[in-house]
Protein backbone atom coordinates (compact mmCIF):
# COMPACT_ATOMS: atom_id res chain seq x y z
CA UNK A 1 0.00 0.00 0.00
CA UNK A 2 1.01 3.51 -0.78
CA UNK A 3 1.74 6.10 2.16
CA UNK A 4 3.20 9.51 2.95
CA UNK A 5 6.72 8.71 3.96
CA UNK A 6 8.74 11.13 6.42
CA UNK A 7 12.06 11.14 6.02
CA UNK A 8 14.51 12.11 8.77
CA UNK A 9 16.43 14.96 8.16
CA UNK A 10 19.71 13.64 6.98
CA UNK A 11 23.29 14.90 7.23
CA UNK A 12 25.85 14.19 5.31
CA UNK A 13 28.82 15.41 3.25
CA UNK A 14 28.67 15.12 -0.31
CA UNK A 15 32.77 14.58 -1.21
CA UNK A 16 32.95 11.90 1.56
CA UNK A 17 29.57 9.67 1.13
CA UNK A 18 28.12 10.08 -2.52
CA UNK A 19 26.35 7.34 -1.26
CA UNK A 20 23.53 7.86 1.47
CA UNK A 21 21.72 5.60 3.75
CA UNK A 22 18.39 7.00 4.77
CA UNK A 23 16.00 5.84 7.60
CA UNK A 24 12.43 6.94 7.18
CA UNK A 25 9.42 6.41 9.33
CA UNK A 26 5.25 6.13 7.99
CA UNK A 27 3.45 9.22 8.64
CA UNK A 28 0.16 7.71 9.18
CA UNK A 29 -1.98 10.66 9.07
CA UNK A 30 -2.14 10.72 4.74
CA UNK A 31 -1.88 8.66 2.36
CA UNK A 32 -0.88 10.23 -0.59
CA UNK A 33 2.45 8.77 -2.26
CA UNK A 34 5.14 11.14 -1.63
CA UNK A 35 8.46 10.80 0.21
CA UNK A 36 10.36 13.83 1.30
CA UNK A 37 14.51 13.62 1.21
CA UNK A 38 16.50 16.29 2.70
CA UNK A 39 20.00 16.58 2.14
CA UNK A 40 21.99 18.43 4.78
CA UNK A 41 25.09 19.67 3.07
CA UNK A 42 27.63 20.35 5.73
CA UNK A 43 29.48 23.93 5.13
CA UNK A 44 33.02 22.03 5.94
CA UNK A 45 34.18 18.85 4.36
CA UNK A 46 35.08 16.61 7.30
CA UNK A 47 34.61 13.07 7.62
CA UNK A 48 32.66 12.85 10.77
CA UNK A 49 30.35 9.76 11.13
CA UNK A 50 27.26 9.95 9.71
CA UNK A 51 24.49 9.22 12.72
CA UNK A 52 23.19 6.49 10.69
CA UNK A 53 24.45 4.17 13.78
CA UNK A 54 21.02 5.27 15.26
CA UNK A 55 19.59 3.52 12.94
CA UNK A 56 17.70 0.33 13.38
CA UNK A 57 17.81 -0.45 9.39
CA UNK A 58 19.42 0.94 6.86
CA UNK A 59 19.09 1.91 2.98
CA UNK A 60 21.15 2.88 0.55
CA UNK A 61 20.15 5.58 -1.79
CA UNK A 62 22.51 7.07 -4.58
CA UNK A 63 21.04 10.84 -4.97
CA UNK A 64 21.73 10.30 -8.35
CA UNK A 65 19.37 7.22 -9.52
CA UNK A 66 16.29 9.08 -8.28
CA UNK A 67 17.01 11.93 -10.08
CA UNK A 68 15.96 14.22 -7.29
CA UNK A 69 14.56 17.58 -8.07
CA UNK A 70 15.84 20.56 -5.87
CA UNK A 71 13.26 22.18 -4.23
CA UNK A 72 14.06 26.26 -3.13
CA UNK A 73 16.94 26.74 -0.86
CA UNK A 74 16.24 27.42 3.02
CA UNK A 75 18.86 29.18 5.57
CA UNK A 76 19.41 26.90 8.49
CA UNK A 77 22.95 28.15 9.54
CA UNK A 78 24.25 25.15 7.77
CA UNK A 79 24.41 25.25 3.96
CA UNK A 80 20.81 23.10 3.05
CA UNK A 81 19.45 21.95 -0.25
CA UNK A 82 16.25 20.61 -0.13
CA UNK A 83 15.70 17.70 -2.64
CA UNK A 84 12.38 16.58 -3.27
CA UNK A 85 11.11 12.94 -5.14
CA UNK A 86 8.11 11.26 -5.24
CA UNK A 87 8.70 7.36 -4.94
CA UNK A 88 6.16 4.41 -4.52
CA UNK A 89 7.49 2.77 -1.41
CA UNK A 90 6.35 -0.43 -2.38
CA UNK A 91 9.84 -0.61 -3.46
CA UNK A 92 11.49 -0.12 -0.52
CA UNK A 93 11.20 -1.19 2.85
CA UNK A 94 10.03 0.61 6.11
CA UNK A 95 12.74 1.30 8.76
CA UNK A 96 12.36 2.57 11.98
CA UNK A 97 14.45 5.48 13.65
CA UNK A 98 14.80 4.66 17.10
CA UNK A 99 15.84 8.01 18.31
CA UNK A 100 14.16 10.79 19.88
CA UNK A 101 12.80 12.07 16.78
CA UNK A 102 10.53 9.19 15.86
CA UNK A 103 6.97 10.50 15.57
CA UNK A 104 5.12 9.01 18.39
CA UNK A 105 1.77 7.16 17.58
CA UNK A 106 -0.71 9.05 20.10
CA UNK A 107 -4.57 9.20 19.97
CA UNK A 108 -5.00 11.73 17.75
CA UNK A 109 -2.32 9.87 14.85
CA UNK A 110 -5.13 6.58 15.52
CA UNK A 111 -7.84 8.64 14.58
CA UNK A 112 -6.15 10.27 11.68
CA UNK A 113 -5.64 6.36 10.42
CA UNK A 114 -9.12 5.62 11.16
CA UNK A 115 -10.35 9.00 9.41
CA UNK A 116 -8.01 8.20 6.55
CA UNK A 117 -8.67 4.56 6.15
CA UNK A 118 -5.40 3.30 7.10
CA UNK A 119 -5.54 -0.08 9.25
CA UNK A 120 -4.02 0.10 12.69
CA UNK A 121 -1.42 -2.77 13.55
CA UNK A 122 -1.98 -3.99 17.52
CA UNK A 123 -0.06 -6.64 19.09
CA UNK A 124 1.06 -7.70 23.24
CA UNK A 125 4.18 -7.23 25.02
CA UNK A 126 4.79 -7.95 28.44
CA UNK A 127 8.89 -7.54 28.32
CA UNK A 128 11.75 -5.08 27.20
CA UNK A 129 12.87 -7.22 24.47
CA UNK A 130 9.96 -8.43 22.87
CA UNK A 131 8.63 -4.47 23.01
CA UNK A 132 11.58 -3.35 21.54
CA UNK A 133 11.29 -5.56 18.17
CA UNK A 134 7.98 -5.11 18.35
CA UNK A 135 8.50 -1.40 18.18
CA UNK A 136 11.60 -1.50 15.76
CA UNK A 137 9.61 -3.11 13.21
CA UNK A 138 7.08 -0.54 13.49
CA UNK A 139 3.73 -1.53 15.18
CA UNK A 140 1.54 1.08 15.90
CA UNK A 141 0.17 -0.21 19.10
CA UNK A 142 1.50 -2.29 22.23
CA UNK A 143 -0.93 -3.31 24.60
CA UNK A 144 0.40 -4.88 27.89
CA UNK A 145 -2.63 -7.25 28.06
CA UNK A 146 -3.65 -8.87 31.50
CA UNK A 147 -3.05 -12.01 29.02
CA UNK A 148 0.39 -11.65 30.91
CA UNK A 149 -1.93 -13.61 33.27
CA UNK A 150 -2.07 -16.96 30.89
CA UNK A 151 0.90 -16.38 28.40
CA UNK A 152 3.49 -15.28 31.23
CA UNK A 153 2.30 -16.70 34.29
CA UNK A 154 0.41 -19.70 33.38
CA UNK A 155 -2.72 -19.35 34.76
CA UNK A 156 -6.14 -20.54 33.36
CA UNK A 157 -8.13 -17.12 33.16
CA UNK A 158 -7.12 -13.54 33.81
CA UNK A 159 -8.45 -13.19 36.69
CA UNK A 160 -5.34 -13.66 39.14
CA UNK A 161 -3.87 -10.47 37.56
CA UNK A 162 -2.69 -8.02 40.26
CA UNK A 163 -2.03 -4.12 39.66
CA UNK A 164 1.66 -4.82 40.68
CA UNK A 165 1.92 -7.25 38.10
CA UNK A 166 0.96 -5.36 35.62
CA UNK A 167 3.18 -2.07 36.60
CA UNK A 168 5.97 -4.39 36.48
CA UNK A 169 5.15 -5.81 32.82
CA UNK A 170 4.35 -1.98 31.37
CA UNK A 171 7.20 -0.52 32.84
CA UNK A 172 9.65 -2.81 31.05
CA UNK A 173 7.96 -2.32 27.75
CA UNK A 174 7.53 1.72 27.98
CA UNK A 175 11.51 1.37 28.64
CA UNK A 176 11.71 -0.11 25.52
CA UNK A 177 9.27 1.93 23.20
CA UNK A 178 9.84 4.83 21.10
CA UNK A 179 7.24 4.94 18.59
CA UNK A 180 4.69 3.18 19.34
CA UNK A 181 1.61 3.67 21.77
CA UNK A 182 1.84 1.43 24.81
CA UNK A 183 -1.88 0.65 25.80
CA UNK A 184 -2.06 -1.01 29.15
CA UNK A 185 -4.92 -3.44 30.63
CA UNK A 186 -6.70 -2.93 34.33
CA UNK A 187 -6.83 -5.98 35.63
CA UNK A 188 -9.51 -7.43 37.69
CA UNK A 189 -10.62 -6.00 40.56
CA UNK A 190 -9.24 -2.81 40.09
CA UNK A 191 -11.93 -1.41 38.26
CA UNK A 192 -14.98 -3.14 38.41
CA UNK A 193 -18.06 -1.09 40.84
CA UNK A 194 -16.33 1.55 41.69
CA UNK A 195 -14.81 4.41 39.75
CA UNK A 196 -12.67 6.33 42.17
CA UNK A 197 -10.56 2.82 42.93
CA UNK A 198 -10.74 2.94 38.69
CA UNK A 199 -8.93 6.53 38.66
CA UNK A 200 -6.65 5.39 41.60
CA UNK A 201 -5.43 2.08 39.34
CA UNK A 202 -5.15 4.39 36.07
CA UNK A 203 -2.97 6.84 37.90
CA UNK A 204 -1.08 4.38 39.06
CA UNK A 205 -0.36 2.68 36.04
CA UNK A 206 0.06 6.05 34.37
CA UNK A 207 2.40 7.18 36.71
CA UNK A 208 4.44 4.50 37.37
CA UNK A 209 5.25 3.07 34.20
CA UNK A 210 4.87 6.12 31.47
CA UNK A 211 2.19 4.38 29.49
CA UNK A 212 0.06 5.85 27.11
CA UNK A 213 -3.51 4.85 27.81
CA UNK A 214 -5.43 2.47 29.68
CA UNK A 215 -7.71 -0.52 28.30
CA UNK A 216 -10.84 -1.55 30.36
CA UNK A 217 -13.29 -4.06 29.56
CA UNK A 218 -17.18 -4.22 29.91
CA UNK A 219 -19.91 -1.84 28.56
CA UNK A 220 -22.01 0.81 30.17
CA UNK A 221 -21.67 -0.43 33.79
CA UNK A 222 -18.00 0.60 33.50
CA UNK A 223 -19.10 4.11 31.97
CA UNK A 224 -18.45 5.66 35.32
CA UNK A 225 -15.28 4.62 35.63
CA UNK A 226 -14.32 5.72 32.10
CA UNK A 227 -15.82 8.99 33.02
CA UNK A 228 -13.71 9.37 35.75
CA UNK A 229 -10.40 8.48 34.74
CA UNK A 230 -10.78 10.55 31.77
CA UNK A 231 -11.12 13.33 34.20
CA UNK A 232 -7.56 12.94 35.10
CA UNK A 233 -6.72 13.31 31.05
CA UNK A 234 -5.72 9.40 31.23
CA UNK A 235 -6.56 7.95 27.38
CA UNK A 236 -9.06 5.29 27.76
CA UNK A 237 -9.54 2.12 25.62
CA UNK A 238 -12.42 0.03 25.70
CA UNK A 239 -13.16 -3.84 25.06
CA UNK A 240 -16.31 -5.62 24.25
CA UNK A 241 -17.66 -9.02 22.79
CA UNK A 242 -15.49 -11.44 24.35
CA UNK A 243 -14.35 -10.16 27.79
CA UNK A 244 -12.08 -12.27 29.08
CA UNK A 245 -12.36 -10.76 32.67
CA UNK A 246 -16.15 -12.13 32.77
CA UNK A 247 -15.27 -15.55 31.88
CA UNK A 248 -17.10 -17.01 35.04
CA UNK A 249 -20.32 -14.64 34.11
CA UNK A 250 -20.73 -16.62 30.49
CA UNK A 251 -19.01 -19.98 31.20
CA UNK A 252 -17.35 -19.99 27.57
CA UNK A 253 -15.02 -18.54 25.43
CA UNK A 254 -17.23 -19.14 22.23
CA UNK A 255 -18.40 -16.20 20.01
CA UNK A 256 -20.35 -13.60 21.16
CA UNK A 257 -23.31 -11.28 20.16
CA UNK A 258 -24.63 -13.88 17.82
CA UNK A 259 -28.28 -13.43 18.32
CA UNK A 260 -30.05 -10.04 17.73
CA UNK A 261 -30.85 -8.80 21.34
CA UNK A 262 -26.88 -9.38 22.16
CA UNK A 263 -25.42 -7.83 18.98
CA UNK A 264 -27.96 -4.23 19.77
CA UNK A 265 -26.66 -4.74 23.36
CA UNK A 266 -23.55 -4.70 22.33
CA UNK A 267 -23.77 -1.67 19.52
CA UNK A 268 -25.70 0.60 22.34
CA UNK A 269 -22.89 -0.39 24.98
CA UNK A 270 -20.39 0.75 22.10
CA UNK A 271 -22.27 3.89 21.33
CA UNK A 272 -22.30 5.08 24.90
CA UNK A 273 -18.59 4.84 25.73
CA UNK A 274 -17.70 6.36 22.36
CA UNK A 275 -20.15 8.99 23.69
CA UNK A 276 -18.56 8.68 27.36
CA UNK A 277 -14.63 9.36 25.75
CA UNK A 278 -13.21 6.66 24.66
CA UNK A 279 -10.71 7.17 22.23
CA UNK A 280 -10.90 3.54 20.58
CA UNK A 281 -12.42 0.33 21.29
CA UNK A 282 -11.45 -3.36 21.07
CA UNK A 283 -13.95 -6.09 19.62
CA UNK A 284 -13.05 -9.40 20.47
CA UNK A 285 -14.46 -12.86 18.82
CA UNK A 286 -17.56 -11.14 17.75
CA UNK A 287 -19.42 -11.78 13.93
CA UNK A 288 -17.71 -10.08 10.93
CA UNK A 289 -20.80 -8.58 10.08
CA UNK A 290 -21.27 -7.04 13.29
CA UNK A 291 -17.37 -5.53 13.56
CA UNK A 292 -18.10 -4.25 10.31
CA UNK A 293 -20.75 -2.33 11.24
CA UNK A 294 -19.45 -1.27 14.72
CA UNK A 295 -16.72 0.05 12.84
CA UNK A 296 -18.95 1.98 10.68
CA UNK A 297 -21.50 3.70 13.26
CA UNK A 298 -18.53 5.03 15.63
CA UNK A 299 -16.25 7.53 14.64
CA UNK A 300 -12.82 6.24 16.53
CA UNK A 301 -10.96 3.65 15.99
CA UNK A 302 -12.00 -0.64 16.45
CA UNK A 303 -9.33 -2.78 16.71
CA UNK A 304 -10.79 -6.48 16.03
CA UNK A 305 -9.50 -9.99 17.66
CA UNK A 306 -11.45 -12.33 15.25
CA UNK A 307 -13.89 -9.30 14.90
CA UNK A 308 -13.57 -9.77 11.11
CA UNK A 309 -11.72 -7.54 8.80
CA UNK A 310 -13.88 -4.47 8.05
CA UNK A 311 -12.88 -3.33 11.66
CA UNK A 312 -10.02 -0.58 11.68
CA UNK A 313 -7.19 -2.46 12.58
CA UNK A 314 -6.12 -5.72 14.37
CA UNK A 315 -4.79 -6.84 17.52
CA UNK A 316 -2.97 -10.17 18.68
CA UNK A 317 -1.25 -11.95 21.80
CA UNK A 318 2.50 -12.52 20.24
CA UNK A 319 2.71 -15.41 21.68
CA UNK A 320 -0.17 -16.77 19.63
CA UNK A 321 0.70 -15.26 16.78
CA UNK A 322 4.33 -16.27 16.76
CA UNK A 323 3.47 -20.16 17.56
CA UNK A 324 4.84 -20.14 21.15
CA UNK A 325 2.25 -21.24 22.38
CA UNK A 326 0.18 -24.74 20.64
CA UNK A 327 -2.46 -25.26 22.71
CA UNK A 328 -4.73 -22.11 21.77
CA UNK A 329 -5.99 -22.01 18.48
CA UNK A 330 -9.05 -20.38 17.72
CA UNK A 331 -10.06 -19.46 13.90
CA UNK A 332 -9.35 -15.87 14.06
CA UNK A 333 -5.73 -16.98 15.15
CA UNK A 334 -3.02 -16.32 12.22
CA UNK A 335 0.17 -17.87 13.22
CA UNK A 336 3.56 -15.93 11.81
CA UNK A 337 5.97 -18.28 12.91
CA UNK A 338 6.63 -21.87 14.81
CA UNK A 339 8.92 -20.71 17.35
CA UNK A 340 7.37 -23.33 19.98
CA UNK A 341 9.13 -25.56 17.43
CA UNK A 342 11.95 -23.70 16.88
CA UNK A 343 13.14 -23.18 20.27
CA UNK A 344 12.79 -26.84 21.53
CA UNK A 345 14.88 -27.92 18.49
CA UNK A 346 17.60 -25.19 19.49
CA UNK A 347 17.09 -26.13 23.44
CA UNK A 348 17.51 -29.84 22.41
CA UNK A 349 20.93 -28.96 20.27
CA UNK A 350 22.10 -27.27 23.35
CA UNK A 351 21.64 -29.95 25.41
CA UNK A 352 23.25 -32.58 23.06
CA UNK A 353 26.25 -30.20 22.70
CA UNK A 354 27.10 -29.74 26.40
CA UNK A 355 26.60 -33.84 27.41
CA UNK A 356 28.77 -34.20 24.22
CA UNK A 357 31.04 -31.59 25.47
CA UNK A 358 31.21 -30.03 22.02
CA UNK A 359 29.84 -26.41 23.79
CA UNK A 360 31.81 -24.47 24.40
CA UNK A 361 34.63 -25.14 21.98
CA UNK A 362 38.21 -23.57 21.67
CA UNK A 363 37.04 -20.13 20.32
CA UNK A 364 33.81 -20.35 22.71
CA UNK A 365 36.81 -19.61 26.00
CA UNK A 366 39.39 -17.51 27.08
O1 LIG B 1 -5.22 -9.01 27.36
C1 LIG B 1 -5.16 -9.04 26.13
O2 LIG B 1 -4.20 -9.54 25.53
C2 LIG B 1 -6.24 -8.47 25.38
C3 LIG B 1 -6.29 -8.73 23.90
C4 LIG B 1 -6.72 -10.10 23.66
C5 LIG B 1 -7.12 -7.74 23.19
O3 LIG B 1 -7.09 -7.84 25.93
Amino acid sequence: MNKIIEIIGVEFDLYFYPNLTLCWQTNSTDKKIHIKIFFIISSKQTSTPLPFEFFSKKIKLSPSSYNLVPLPRKKTGKSVIYFQKIINIKNLKMSVHNNSKVKKITTRVLQNMKNEGIKISMLTAYDYSTASLLDKAGIDVILVGDSAANVMAGFETTLPMTLDAMIYHASSVVRAVNRAMVVVDLPFGTYQGNSKKALFSAIRIMKETGANAIKIEGGKEVAESVSRILTAGIPVMGHLGLTPQSINKFGTYAVRATSESEAQKLISDALHLEATGLFGLVLEKIPAKLGRDIAKKLSIPVIGIGAGKHVDGQVLVIHDMLGITQEFSPRFLRRYHNLSDEIQNSVKQYIKDVKDGDFPNEKEQY
